[in-house]
């Protein structure tokens, strides 16, 4: 489910452009991804050079890098708003995002939408007319059945995410299962995403609707262009 069709040049110009938007003083969502990575180490080298942020990761591989970064971290847990998240995105269409390729998306949905700015960070080729990808859905391991027989009912295919290095399923950092959910391009995002969220079961869904601040699309050549949504 991952891509990394946009090359890393790309994805270093827009994550290392999107650590920018923080200022001293800040509370920091920090995304999980390659894209993201960027984001983090670059926020680690402005520590360094005396910025004073309080990061607060979206996984655990979010949580180890910012670590090695030397990005002080808070924990989830205790924190109800950040002033900014930068997190990746598989796919980015006007603003909506389909997220969870590295089934991070449920922690990831619950830092950016707390965020009094949501900046996405990309490389061109994530960006699309329409999203189209298949959208992840963590779900409950005991509702897996029904959770798929509920997405074929809103007209989707549903795939439970295999680990790569692993025999069985991808578990995520929550103990959940993650099912990848194709229905092809997708005319009305609020709609699905309001269909998934009301599945019992489902714990959270990939569709980022409506929660994009900016969009920074970075470009093989080094080039990093902002978008803003709103
Ligand atoms: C993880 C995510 C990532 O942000 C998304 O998969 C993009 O990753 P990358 O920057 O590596 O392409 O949603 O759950």
């Amino acid at each position: 489910m991952k891509s990394n069709a946009g090359g890393d040049d790309a994805k270093r110009a827009a994550g290392e452009r999107a650590a920018e938007f923080v200022a001293d003083g800040d509370v920091v969502g920090l995304g999980t991804g390659s894209t993201a990575a960027h984001a983090i180490r670059r926020l680690g080298e402005r520590v360094d050079e005396g910025l004073a942020v309080e990061g607060v990761a979206t996984s655990h591989g979010a949580r180890e890098l910012a670590r090695e970064a030397g990005v002080p971290l808070r924990s989830l847990g205790d924190t109800a708003r950040v002033d900014v998240a930068v997190d990746g995105a598989d796919q980015a269409a006007g603003g909506d995002l389909i997220k969870g390729g590295g089934a991070a998306h449920a922690r990831e949905k619950i830092v950016d939408a707390m965020a009094d700015r949501f900046v996405v960070v990309v490389d061109d080729t994530k960006l699309a007319d329409a999203l189209s990808r298949p959208v992840p859905v963590e779900v409950l391991p005991a509702a897996r059945a029904s959770v798929a027989a509920a997405v074929r009912d809103a007209g989707g295919e549903p795939t439970l995410r295999a680990a790569a290095r692993k025999d069985g399923p991808v578990v995520t950092d929550n103990g959940n299962l993650v099912v990848d959910c194709d229905f092809g391009r997708i005319a009305d995002p609020a709609a699905l995403a309001r269909t998934l969220a009301a599945t019992p079961g489902a714990v959270e869904h990939g569709l980022f609707v409506g929660l994009a601040d900016d969009v920074v699309v970075g470009t093989p050549d080094g080039a990093a262009a902002v978008e803003s949504e709103k």
